[in-house]
């Protein structure tokens, strides 16, 4: 329930009360509406590591739940070794992310992946990028990636569709760049942290701040009504 005072909300205008009219019905080819980009690392078979880019990824407590195409080497490594490390890029990394886009760790190419696919057994150093140690499971974090979440895959299991898997995986540490911590506090600054966002298959970062939810725990003080967002 929002208990903010009605009188802190600005009053919605003509661009945020569509109408009938406005709206077409359409048949669009994916539904990627805009969520943070992470970079999964996990443990191949042969104890090498693997790299992937996934959009389908979000929070529920200490759980990150992850949707995944079932033939990826990804959903493969995460089925048999659970450990995985969930980076979360900064938006300038943009162009490594897109580096790993046509790759896959899975050796021969399943029949299912786009037109131009092709396997890559190192994916770091295509995409550019260096793992450092992680502290309780095996798959390296990504280093330059501001936030690094190591966890376990608790849960594997088919999606309805049978195209995908959907794990959940238990966050086990919180790595975060002091950059973007609020000093002295396990908060991260939401004013200084931006994700990577992945729109409808294209990277854009955070516009300014708009507001707040009334339960954060870092205002930012009198500059007025939305001035800082949650940790
Ligand atoms: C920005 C971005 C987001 C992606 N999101 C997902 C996703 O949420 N789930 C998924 O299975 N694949 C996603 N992909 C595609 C995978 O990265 C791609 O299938 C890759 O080959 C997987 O690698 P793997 O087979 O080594 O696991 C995404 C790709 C990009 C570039």
């Amino acid at each position: 329930m929002n208990t903010a005072p009605p009188s802190i909300l600005p009053a919605p205008t003509a661009a945020t009360r569509p109408t009938a009219a406005t709206h077409l019905e359409i048949e669009p080819s994916v539904l990627y509406f805009g969520t943070p980009v992470v970079l999964l690392s996990t443990e191949n078979q042969d104890g090498s590591f693997n790299l992937a880019p996934i959009s389908s990824a979000w929070a529920l407590g200490r759980t990150v739940v992850i949707g995944l195409g079932r033939e990826g080497q990804t959903a493969y490594n995460l089925g048999s070794r659970p450990g995985l490390v969930i980076n979360l890029p900064a938006p300038d990394q943009w162009p490594a992310v897109e580096r790993l886009a046509p790759l896959t760790g899975r050796n021969p190419v399943p029949s299912g992946k786009p037109e131009g696919c092709r396997f890559e057994p190192d994916k770091f150093a295509a995409a550019g990028m260096t793992g450092e140690p992680s502290h309780l499971v095996r798959p390296p974090r990504v280093a330059g990636c501001p936030i690094q979440l190591e966890a376990r895959a608790e849960r594997v299991r088919p999606d309805v569709s049978g195209e995908f898997v959907i794990v959940e995986a238990a966050v086990c540490k919180v790595h975060a760049d002091s950059r973007i911590v609020v000093p002295g506090t396990n908060h991260i600054d939401p004013a200084a942290w931006s994700p990577l966002i992945y729109n409808f298959r294209h990277y854009f970062g955070l516009g300014p701040e708009l507001g707040h939810s009334y339960r954060t725990r870092t205002p930012r003080g009198s500059e007025g009504p939305g001035a800082r967002a949650d940790a």
